[in-house]
């Protein structure tokens, strides 16, 4: 091992640290790892996520005979310290599992509104929003789901201990690790807020100045509350200390989450949404999710030959814009917290409501957003959250994103527990028609009432064929969650794409509204962009953020192989053996 590190000195501890990794699992399995951003591939694991260590950490509990539940637990748990501003124990996410035996299903450990949020909680005496009340603020923070959400999964389908699962992260947590350039920058600019209180600045700086690349950046605090955890279990985060620090932080800046919200916190387990494309099953979360709108816009599209039409061709992403348009209007109107209100679910995803819903498409012109009205089925975030797909080789399969909503959530830190507090509550309809952070409104189905969920864009899912696992897959991106799965999905199944050209190439997006189509550089050649503004289709805009749309780490079994591929829009990678 150490001749390992000797090879790699000069470069960064995180590499050494994954080194290390690797070097074990290569003793233990005797099987060679890979790890790139390029495809990697394996014949027993695979894990693909936003953090190289969190790969790393989740790989090591799968190379101990773990099977894809603990490795997406102990990656989860990684992401809560190698990438804080989306990995989180203060926030919450969705799983979808598949099994061997080919059952799936789906677990919700989405935030909570606490018991005494009320509808118009972020509105002044005039019935005004008062911005930012809902995305800065301790009122931002939802009722917390991931610590739930984890452990509950590990109990239920997992076979390694919750002690062996979190080692990795408070082994991170308390070591510390290397801050590459990326991640001490994102720290210090899209963290920026973070130095404005002293709860955040104790733990994103170095005492008096600014990380910089190169530091050894330890989080004591945050390791104590996951050795609680490590102890206790979930009454080590819902009860006892770390409540007591919650609430306490919660006192100090005018929130509402009482130890009762936390106490009573329990995550969900949902059957899944599910519908057939080409002869692969697709499967993914339901309300509170809108994941569903993947499974109308493939439905929408199953009767069109989008293999022929070829990927970027002009009439292909015409349609795509129109079944994104018609989808997010009905997103608008009929999704909520199922527990709360009444979603027309069998409806939505079903095929002759697609043919309807879809029937006053002109193939020749664009439609006005403002003509396209919800839809009635039958039964009547910067933004930062992250996605992983892990698979193993006797066909289970984990689709996961978890979030904080924005970057490092609210950018508050519950002082002395070392974790960021999400700033979900913004992901309510705060008002009716009223746009959140990813300029989605709502109305209705996604008001705020006490304990509700409030609905998310997440979208992890799995493709399978004959009861085997084939494809997961899914993205961070706020709205653009929902068309960048969709398009890496349409890559693979209609355009045959490799996995890592599917992950890869330039995406857009299209939410009916605002009326526009944003696109990365390079998606739309210039007669394409004629042919477009031709149809009618209004809005053009080029991609105005960083890297480009979504961070969509997939996973893929093809021929017997495990293929992993980490977005090269953003760092991290696939880990496999
Ligand atoms: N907070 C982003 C989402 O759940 O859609």
């Amino acid at each position: 091992m150490l001749f390992f590190e000797q090879l790699i000195s000069g470069r960064d501890v995180m590499f050494k640290c994954l080194i290390r990794g690797v070097f074990l699992f290569v003793l233990t399995t005797q099987t060679v790892l890979g790890a790139s951003t390029e495809a990697v591939y394996g014949d027993k694991a695979m894990i693909s996520s936003r953090s190289t260590l969190a790969s790393a950490a989740g790989i090591e509990i799968m190379a101990q005979g773990g099977n894809a539940v603990d490795g997406a637990v102990a990656t989860a748990f990684a992401l809560a310290v190698t990438y804080p501003s989306a990995g989180n124990i203060g926030g919450g996410g969705f799983a979808v599992i598949h099994f061997p035996d080919g059952r799936v299903l789906t677990q919700d450990h989405r935030e909570k509104a606490p018991g005494t949020a009320h509808r118009d909680m972020y509105l002044d005496a005039d019935g005004n929003e008062v911005k930012g009340l809902s995305r800065d603020t301790h009122l931002a923070a939802g009722v917390p789901g991931s610590v739930d959400g984890l452990l509950d999964l590990l109990e239920r389908h997992g076979t390694k201990s919750r002690q062996e699962v979190l080692l990795p992260a408070i082994r991170l947590a308390k070591e510390g690790f290397v801050l590459d350039r990326y991640m001490a920058r994102h720290i210090n600019t899209v963290g920026k807020r973070l130095q404005d209180t002293p709860a955040a600045k104790k733990v994103f700086s170095m005492g008096d100045r600014l990380v910089e690349a190169g530091d050894v950046w330890q989080q004591p605090d945050l390791a104590v509350t996951l050795q609680r955890i490590h102890d206790k279990g979930r009454a080590g985060f819902y009860e006892g200390k770390t409540a007591d620090l919650i609430v306490a932080e919660m006192k100090r800046g005018n929130g509402i989450i009482t130890h009762e919200d936390l106490k009573n916190y329990r995550s969900v387990w949902r059957e899944p949404v599910m519908t057939t494309y080409r002869g692969y099953d697709v499967w993914t979360m339901g309300p509170p999710s809108s994941a569903v709108l993947v499974l109308q816009i493939l439905n929408m599209l199953e009767p069109y030959d989008v293999a022929s039409m070829g990927y970027g061709a002009a009439e292909l992403i015409h349609l795509m814009i129109e079944a994104e348009r018609r989808s997010y209007a009905d997103r608008a109107e009929h999704l909520g917290d199922p527990d709360f209100w009444d979603v027309p679910l069998e409806g939505l995803v079903s095929k002759e409501y697609a043919l309807k819903r879809f029937a006053d498409v002109d193939l020749e012109k664009a439609s006005d957003s403002d003509d396209i009205l919800a839809g009635y089925p039958a039964g009547k975030e910067s933004m930062e959250t992250t996605h992983f797909s892990v698979m193993d080789s006797n066909g289970m399969a984990v689709a996961f994103t978890t979030t904080l909503n924005s970057s490092y959530g609210s950018k508050l830190v519950v002082d002395g527990a070392g974790f960021l507090l999400n700033n979900e509550m913004d992901d309510f309809s705060v008002k009716p028609n009223t746009m959140n952070q990813f300029d989605l409104i709502g109305r209705e189905a996604n008001a705020i009432k006490p304990n509700k969920r409030m609905l998310s864009s997440m979208s992890p899912t799995i493709v399978s064929k004959d009861g085997k696992p084939v494809l997961v897959t899914g993205s961070p991106g706020g709205s653009t969650i929902i068309t960048t799965t969709l398009q890496v999905i349409l890559n693979v199944i209609d355009h045959g794409m490799p996995l890592h050209d599917a992950v890869s190439m330039p995406r857009f997006h299209h939410q009916w509204t605002p009326n526009r189509i944003i696109y990365e550089r390079y998606a739309f050649s210039p007669d394409t962009q004629r042919i477009l503004e031709a149809l009618g289709h209004v809005g053009l805009m080029e991609w105005p953020y960083g890297r480009g749309i979504g961070d969509a780490n997939s996973v893929m079994m093809k021929d017997g192989v495990l293929q992993g591929v980490k977005d090269p829009r953003a760092e991290g990678v696939a880990v496999g053996f």
